[in-house]
């Protein structure tokens, strides 16, 4: 049995000797396909002050994860790339940006939360959700929620990263009643919370799919669709208050064609170049334009949990897998054909 670190924070670690202090995990020792994750027994973390332990029931498998294993940058990230991903070996040896199970244990200082809560969260950057247990930081930015009953734990780790990507993207361009925007990469994790959202907010709402997924986007509420396999969206003639760029084949200067002035550009995905020359582009063009990795906020996993909960947005889960079968779910996020989320069940509900 090996019991290598799993997060970058010392309080994380689990001591040894201090109550149970193994747990099952998908580690990943090196860059590569999916075949370079297994499944091994490491150390369990502890919840250290103002922390969460929770026992994940359900995680989901994303493209961040795809980008972490695989080193797959979107281009012009390569100098920076072994600083975010590791030099020799993987910074995070556990991937998983979002968990939903019970709270197992609260450290010091914390009276949000108690053992035996359901409670869905991201992990972000610090990854580590494709375990028995994970540790999140119980404050705001811990983007830790209560889970409703109703929700299932499978239900609610897949509204998280489409979900807690796509709204601070929305309010960045002041998507709101009235406003039309175009959502490319409608079907995907981004592009499915995206769509709902949006239209949450009251506005119209094109997104850009194939025609295999042209009936899912209609159904989450889009007024319209586009098959970028037939048409494409910037030759239309059509412009919108905001476009959501989920694909990567879009940057600035394709899409501002079809960004009415005033308008924002919301990158969720972008070159290193684009990303360096946003606040240039914003100033010399007028349209706003939102890019980076802005962050989840307990808030905004609330929300997601409360609308979900009311019906207003739906979950979208493309494929469930064990975590026994995590090389298959890996191959699957592989593809980028997946719809939605790829859920990972950890444990049963
Ligand atoms: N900035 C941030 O903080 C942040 C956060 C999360 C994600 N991201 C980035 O956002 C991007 C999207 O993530 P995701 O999780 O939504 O990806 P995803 O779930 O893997 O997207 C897959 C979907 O993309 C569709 N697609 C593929 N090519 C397309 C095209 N040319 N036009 C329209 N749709 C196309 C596929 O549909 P078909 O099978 O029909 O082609 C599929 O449904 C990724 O690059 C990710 O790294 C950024």
């Amino acid at each position: 049995m090996t019991t290598p670190q799993t997060h970058g924070q010392h309080s994380r670690d689990a001591a040894e000797g201090a109550g149970p202090t193994v747990m099952r995990a998908a580690v990943n020792r090196s860059f590569g396909g999916p075949e370079v994750v297994a499944v091994e027994q490491v150390a369990r973390p502890q919840a250290g002050p103002g922390e969460l332990l929770i026992q994940v029931h359900a995680s989901d498998v994303s493209v961040a994860d795809h980008r972490m294993r695989a080193r797959d940058l979107p281009p012009g990230f390569a100098l920076v790339g072994p600083f975010l991903l590791g030099f020799g070996a993987p910074r995070r040896p556990v991937l998983g940006m979002e968990v939903a199970g019970v709270v197992e244990a609260v450290g010091s200082g914390v009276t949000t939360f108690r053992p035996g809560d359901r409670v869905a969260a991201a992990t972000g950057a610090h990854f580590g959700g494709h375990a028995e247990y994970a540790v999140v930081r119980a404050d705001a930015r811990g983007a830790v929620a209560h889970v409703p009953d109703g929700l299932t734990f499978e239900d609610a780790v897949a509204l998280v990263f489409g979900g807690h990507t796509a709204l601070p993207f929305l309010r960045g361009g002041r998507v709101g009643a009235g406003s039309e925007i175009l959502v490319n990469g409608a079907s995907g994790a981004v592009g499915v919370m995206a769509v709902q959202l949006a239209k949450h907010l009251g506005a119209r709402v094109t997104g850009v799919c194939s025609a295999r997924n042209a009936e899912l986007v209609l159904g989450l509420g889009a007024d319209a669709v586009v098959d970028y396999e037939t048409e494409d969206f910037t030759q239309r003639g059509e412009t919108y208050d905001a476009v959501v760029e989920c694909v990567g084949n879009a940057p600035f200067r394709r899409a501002r064609r079809v960004i009415r002035p005033g308008g924002a550009m919301l990158a969720v995905v972008g070159s290193f170049g684009d990303l360096l020359a946003a606040r240039w582009n914003q100033a010399r063009t007028g349209i706003r334009v939102v890019t980076g990795d802005l962050g989840a906020t307990s808030d905004d996993v609330a929300l997601l949990m409360r609308l979900a909960s009311e019906g207003t947005i739906r979950p979208v889960v493309d494929r469930t897998y064990d975590l026994d079968e995590i090389v298959e779910a890996h191959r699957y996020v592989d593809t980028g054909r997946k719809r939605g989320a790829v859920v990972l069940r950890v444990r049963g509900e």
